[in-house]
């Protein structure tokens, strides 16, 4: 039989993107509050700071979310959302960071995770409100690296993203004496699925860590790194305060009940299951007034 080239033509397999919550970490600044509980466990609203993050990955349609917690409270997380999300099509998974190494762990940790597929990884105490513009983002990706970066009055406080017309990033500086922008980078990133093999060959910093600085510079010194600015509000919930302003935040302006869809109805059976829940609080829930 003569088989035809154009019917043996490979059929590229579609890159899927792969969603990471680095929720591990000390929490130290938080004591005592952290000193049994994980802090993406403590409230923010009205559920458990990591769905604010948890949100974002799945406002963007990703189905594969690996949450990387601490030793001490490995499966907290996945007990609390894989029975939540199953229904949905949306699976959770759980890995466990031995001691708090640095953000580009997520990547060495979750490479079976990754397998050949993009990943999108965010910081399980970053809190934005720009959920949507950062989920289409995230959509869009194809190749090379994305950071998200919001104009702040304090960028010295930050590392610092400069870019050209192109939004493409030009130069990365921690926490600089004179910033070249007011672009403070915050905790999402996407990545292509080069990411593992340029974490895997990181080697710790002088503080004895892996930096997410040397992964962005990796993709800024061929070109492909990309920036994403947000609007909104947008904080790391790690200290008393800032926790306190993500929940007065999250409050005023309702960013619980801006959550995805499925994930509303989810808290809401969650709450049905739950006889306790009062009529007013699953109203909350569904926006209702
Ligand atoms: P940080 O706030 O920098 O660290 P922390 O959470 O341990 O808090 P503290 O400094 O008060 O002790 O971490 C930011 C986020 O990243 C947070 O969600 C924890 C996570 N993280 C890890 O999971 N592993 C790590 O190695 C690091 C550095 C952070």
């Amino acid at each position: 039989m003569v088989i035809k080239k154009k019917t043996i033509k490979k059929t590229a397999r579609k890159m899927r993107m792969k969603g990471i919550i680095l929720a591990g970490g000390t929490g130290s600044r938080l004591w005592p509050l952290t000193d049994q509980t994980s802090k993406q466990m403590l409230p923010v609203g009205r559920v458990p700071m990591i769905f604010h993050p948890l949100n974002v990955l799945v406002k963007a349609g990703i189905k594969d979310i690996l949450i990387i917690t601490s030793p001490q409270h490995s499966g907290n997380f996945v007990n609390m959302l894989e029975p939540l999300l199953r229904p949905y099509g949306i699976s959770i998974f759980s890995s466990v960071q031995q001691i708090p190494a640095g953000l580009p762990e997520a990547f060495t940790i979750g490479a079976p995770f990754i397998g050949g597929d993009n990943v999108t990884m965010i910081l399980g105490d970053n809190i934005f409100e720009d959920v949507d513009s950062i989920a289409t983002a995230i959509k869009k990706f194809r190749k090379g690296g994305c950071i998200f970066a919001k104009e702040v009055p304090d960028p010295e406080r930050f590392g610092v993203a400069t870019v050209n017309s192109k939004g493409v990033v030009t130069n990365i500086v921690e926490k600089p004496l004179k910033p070249e922008s007011n672009l403070a980078i915050t905790g999402a990133y996407i990545y292509d699925n080069h990411v593992i093999k340029v974490a895997q060959d990181l080697t710790p910093s002088d503080r004895g860590e892996f930096e997410i600085v040397d992964l962005h510079n990796h993709y800024l010194q061929k070109g492909t790194l990309q920036l994403h600015k947000i609007n909104g509000e947008w904080l790391d919930a790690g200290t008393i305060e800032s926790w306190h302003e993500a929940n007065v935040l999250a409050i005023e302006k309702g960013f619980v009940e801006k959550f995805d869809p499925i994930l509303l109805e989810a808290l809401e059976k969650g709450f049905r299951r739950n006889k306790a829940i009062g009529k007013a609080q699953l109203q909350a829930y569904q926006g209702i007034e």
